[in-house]
């Protein structure tokens, strides 16, 4: 194994442990976690493998096989930047538990694509601590360990989303995950059956006001909450009497979040009927909602959905945070092509770059690998 290799030339000895967390795209239930409800990814089958041997002194070395160059050495806990922040964060939270290790850790995710490489880091390496230090850990444990590290130390307010995913999903399955209990339930997720698949549309294009623009949509949301008299706006059980005592974009915001928890109900009852063709139509009715009342799309990402749409696809949305990023279309396998191409010709006609296509396959979650 490449990182484990890497590991050996750099420290001049075998790793102790080897652990693989993958990057996620979701199916349906955006923007929806920090709001108490409910999401629907799964894992793909890109991620992080990091090889870890534990230190008994306060150092973190850490390679990338992503940047070149010597290991870098950080004492626990200091402040970082880059990469090596998802790193030290975790250990961060570990707190005394765990002093310092020796890392290597090698990606194969997209760089840029908004498919979670930050949590895959998080919850590799957090996992792989877990294990060397006999923690006992339940995965759901790691993934929020894994949050707590972004949201404290990288600090990016992030919900639980994308570390849940990497740390929980099972391959071939969507993972259901009600973001207030912490219940998560693997929901089958048979597309190539059915003569489907889901492509993903990495628009290459991430705009730079994305991070102000959550913690601002976070903040809206919890300010309409407020107002509701509510803890979260999963809680709204009467869309109508809500709108009517909000206004503006925390209206719009509570429109998106109360339909989007309905959303992911409909589409598990649309899988568990084993009506999988039928699903299209909620991914799309997501996306409207993320694009109008949620006003988290970009014009890179509405052009990948309608193209998508016109050249075949049973339905898309984006996926993700938004603003750039990736795009899913649920597209029947005689229609790839021309999906592609749909897609292809409507970013030449506006003079986006070239998007990039990955296939989607439900994968593993966060497991051992040596
Ligand atoms: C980002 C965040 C997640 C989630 C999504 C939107 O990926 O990291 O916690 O809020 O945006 O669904």
């Amino acid at each position: 194994m490449r990182v484990a290799e890497a590991f050996r030339a750099a420290y001049g000895a075998a790793p102790q442990t080897v652990w693989h967390a993958p990057g996620r795209v979701n199916l349906i239930g955006e923007h929806t976690d920090y709001n108490d409800g409910f999401v629907l990814p799964f894992a793909v089958p890109w991620g992080v493998t990091a090889a870890v041997t534990p230190r008994e002194d306060k150092t973190i070395r850490l390679l990338s096989l992503q940047s070149s160059g010597e290991p870098v050495t950080i004492t626990a806990h200091e402040e970082s930047t880059g990469w090596t922040r998802y790193v030290v964060g975790v250990l961060n939270a570990l707190g005394d538990r765990v002093p310092g290790a020796d890392i290597a850790i090698d990606g194969d995710i997209p760089p840029g694509a908004g498919l979670s490489s930050s949590a895959a880091i998080e919850v590799s390496v957090a996992s792989a601590l877990n294990d060397l230090h006999d923690l006992g850990m339940t995965p759901m444990e790691i993934a929020l360990l894994g949050q707590k590290a972004e949201n404290g130390f990288v600090g990016v307010p992030s919900g639980i989303l994308d570390q849940a995913a990497s740390a929980l999903c099972e391959e071939g399955h969507a993972l259901f995950l009600d973001c207030r209990s912490l219940a998560s339930r693997k929901i089958p997720l048979d597309l190539a059956s059915h003569g489907l698949s889901i492509l993903i549309i990495d628009t290459q294009v991430h705009h730079e006001h994305a991070n102000g623009e959550y913690a601002k949509r976070r903040a809206e949301c919890e300010s309409a909450a407020r107002k509701l008299g509510v803890p979260a706006l999963r809680d709204v059980t009467d869309l109508a009497a809500a709108l009517e005592r909000l206004q503006g974009d925390e209206r719009k915001r509570t429109m998106h979040i109360v339909t989007e928890n309905h959303r992911v109900e409909a589409l598990i009852g649309l899988l568990r009927a084993g009506a999988v063709t039928e699903i299209g139509a909620l991914l799309n009715a997501s996306h409207l909602s993320l694009r109008d009342q949620y006003e988290v799309s970009s014009p890179e990402l509405d052009v990948a959905v309608e193209a998508a749409v016109r050249g075949g696809a049973r339905g898309a949305r984006m996926t993700g945070g938004g603003f750039g990023g990736s795009a899913i279309a649920l597209v029947a396998d005689d229609r790839l092509e021309s999906v592609q191409e749909s897609v292809t010709s409507a970013y030449a006609e506006r003079g986006f770059k070239a998007p990039r296509f990955l296939p989607a396959t439900p994968a593993r979650g966060a497991h051992r690998v040596a």
